[in-house]
């Protein structure tokens, strides 16, 4: 008899973006003539930058070429790409981490996802809440959770971010071994500061904890007090995987390529308290169930880099952030509490309303799709998200159906 992994009947029916996608297609079904805005899933709407289209297409001639041409390369990335990454993102920023501590991947949805893998079953995990829905996901899938009821995970730790904290967590007030954090936040738009991290190195290094952090949309930050990278931050380099993401940084959604950060100070322990390294065992994992990405997307990923690219993305990210200025003021001047977007491509607005029944709303009533907080976590709840990814005149134009709505 087949067995199924029975862990997947504790899941929430659909994932959130599923579940959005599938209410937006029942409504575009229903009423064809209606045009709907998406300002929902993260997803970029301008086109590659020009520095990274040209390294691709050159990419793509090197593979029509006997020459050049390239078939498997390395799991866990080209060195080209791993070096440039190391020293733009972290050198450039006294972070001591090294090419071969690069993972290249295919997404820091993927990486969040399966990082679980190399640990126990038995760890306490802890997460914020509103949360991205990935990092709870996997580990229910994994049977770490317990059951959901009451709208939680009973064996989850959920931290949760509030007006109140700013949308940063406190520390746990019972012991946590994985401790999953995001900035600038998805979906809250909130940074933490270098103290806040440092406090949260400080907790993992007493308690032998780990901290996965989730900086895929650090490319927004334009505040100069506020790190990019929890390896800024003393101490971190022993207690802290990174993950990053071109998708966001460089409009690589659908492109696929991002990384993750395995220091190889970093370590875990086994049952009887030996400290093993996690380098090795994540590298093992990797190079197992994974065979790398796409050479001419690594070549385009590298121009990211170069002076021509790096300011690009710089111009297209201040573009999307010139649309979270736009929807701030907007909602702000109707009257909503709000935060996010400034540093950050997600706008948090406190509804006071049901998520859901607010999101129906806009969608039935302005044809524009948000994301509800109640997605992300109970205390999502009374929350909607709206993404700054679009174009600025869909923007202008969602808001002004926004306007008539809200
Ligand atoms: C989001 O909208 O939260 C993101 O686009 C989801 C993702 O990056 O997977």
């Amino acid at each position: 008899m087949i067995l199924v992994n029975e862990n997947y009947s504790k899941l929430q029916s659909s994932y959130l973006f599923s579940e959005i996608a599938r209410r937006v297609k029942a409504y575009q079904a229903a009423h064809p003539d209606q045009r709907v805005i998406r300002l929902g899933i993260g997803d970029v709407t301008q086109p590659l930058p020009p520095a990274c289209i040209a390294a691709l297409h050159k990419a793509v001639d090197e593979m029509a070429d006997p020459a050049t041409f390239r078939g498997y390369g390395p799991e866990q990335g080209y060195d080209f790409l791993r070096e440039a990454i190391a020293a733009h993102d972290y050198r450039a920023r006294s972070a001591a981490i090294e090419a071969d501590e690069i993972f290249v991947s295919d997404g820091a949805k993927c990486d969040t996802g399966n990082i679980q893998e190399i640990f126990s079953q038995k760890l306490r995990i802890a997460v914020p809440d509103p949360v991205y829905p990935v990092y709870v996901d996997t580990n229910v899938m994994a049977g770490r959770t317990g059951k959901f009821r009451g709208g939680r995970y009973g064996k989850l730790t959920y931290l949760p971010c509030t007006a109140e904290n700013g949308y940063v967590p406190d520390l746990p007030a019972e012991p946590a071994d994985l401790i999953y954090l995001c900035f600038p936040n998805n979906p809250t738009g909130a940074t933490a500061t270098r103290e806040q991290l440092a406090r949260w190195v400080n907790y993992a290094r007493e308690q032998k904890a780990l901290i996965l952090f989730d900086a895929a949309y650090e490319a927004f930050i334009r505040d100069p007090a506020i790190p990019h990278s929890i390896y800024e931050i003393e101490g971190a380099r022993d207690v802290a995987i990174e993950f990053r993401s071109f998708s966001k940084t460089a409009g690589f959604t659908g492109t696929r390529c991002a990384f993750a950060v395995v220091p190889k100070s970093c370590v875990g322990y086994t049952r009887m308290g030996a400290a093993v390294p996690l380098h090795p065992l994540w590298n093992r994992r990797h190079t197992t169930k994974f065979n790398g990405v796409a050479y001419p997307i690594q070549r385009a990923a590298e121009a990211v880099y170069s002076p021509e690219g790096q300011q690009q993305i710089a111009a297209i990210n201040d573009y999307y952030l010139g649309n979270a200025r736009l929807i701030r003021e907007t909602v702000a001047s109707l009257g909503y509490q709000l935060t996010g977007g400034v540093n950050g491509p997600y706008i948090w607005v406190q509804t006071g309303k049901d998520s859901w029944k607010f999101f129906d709303r806009l969608l039935e009533k302005a044809q524009v799709v948000t994301t509800p907080g109640a997605g992300f976590g109970s205390c999502g709840k009374g929350y909607i998200r709206i993404s700054a990814f679009n174009s600025r005149e869909n923007v202008e134009e969602a808001l002004a159906r926004i306007r008539k709505v809200m």
